[in-house]
């Protein structure tokens, strides 16, 4: 397999590492009392930040990368009608992308969450009992094409421009940001640890 590891690669890892470890104890996905309802109230808010970033990266990704129809199928799936669907909140503060470079950072964050979603996939199918077909699509969004989908990633980023490395982790570090503030208005977020 060949190596894919980039020197933009290393930055995004490097750049974003504390936005990641803020936002995931953040995440109520671990803490005592998530139910159905709560995981339900998360999924609507992460399709208020995915739906407008999907149609924002249009032109920078193929559709097969699109993060929102696995989240109405899901939204479905926990007994939403389409027109409550239509009706949920969309985040209007997004990250800027009006570049390639831009676009990398904010797909690295999208793509990289993917990982993370395996984590995520097996505890909700044990805590929650849900799976693909009950409201957990978005979780394994990519399902046995994960690796794939994210070695291919990882190789465009090896190929980008090494120039405008700065632009991808500044825009990879305000998807972070704009996520959890808009997590945060939805109200599906822990409170901060003051610890970190
Ligand atoms: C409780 C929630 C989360 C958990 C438990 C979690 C866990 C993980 C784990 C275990 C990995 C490494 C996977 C691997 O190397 O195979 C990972 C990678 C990553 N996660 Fe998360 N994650 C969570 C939420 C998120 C969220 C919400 C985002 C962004 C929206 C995110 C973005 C990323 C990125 C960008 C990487 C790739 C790091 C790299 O290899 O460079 N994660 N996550």
């Amino acid at each position: 397999m060949p190596d894919t590891t980039s020197p933009l690669l290393l930055a995004l890892r490097e750049g974003t590492r504390t936005c990641h470890k803020g936002l995931e104890q953040r995440l109520p996905f671990f803490s005592a009392g998530f139910d159905l309802p709560a995981y339900r109230r998360l999924i609507e808010a992460y399709h208020g930040f995915h739906a407008p970033l999907d149609a924002a990266l249009t032109g920078y990704q193929g559709a097969e990368r699109r993060k929102a129809p696995a989240l109405v199928q899901d939204l479905h799936a926990l007994n939403l009608a389409r027109h409550d669907i239509d009706a949920l909140p969309l985040c209007p503060t997004l990250p800027r992308i009006d570049s390639e470079a831009c676009a990398l950072g904010v797909m690295y964050v999208l793509e990289g969450s993917t990982l993370g979603g395996q984590v995520l996939k097996r505890a909700m199918a044990e805590r929650l009992g849900i799976d693909a077909d009950s409201g957990a699509a978005f979780l394994d969004v990519y399902g046995p094409a994960t690796g794939a989908n994210w070695r291919a990633f990882l190789q465009r980023l090896a190929e980008a421009s090494v120039s405008t490395q700065a632009q991808s982790v500044d825009a990879a570090i305000a998807t972070f940001e704009c996520f959890e503030q808009w997590l945060d208005q939805q109200g599906v977020l822990l409170q901060p640890n003051p610890h970190l």
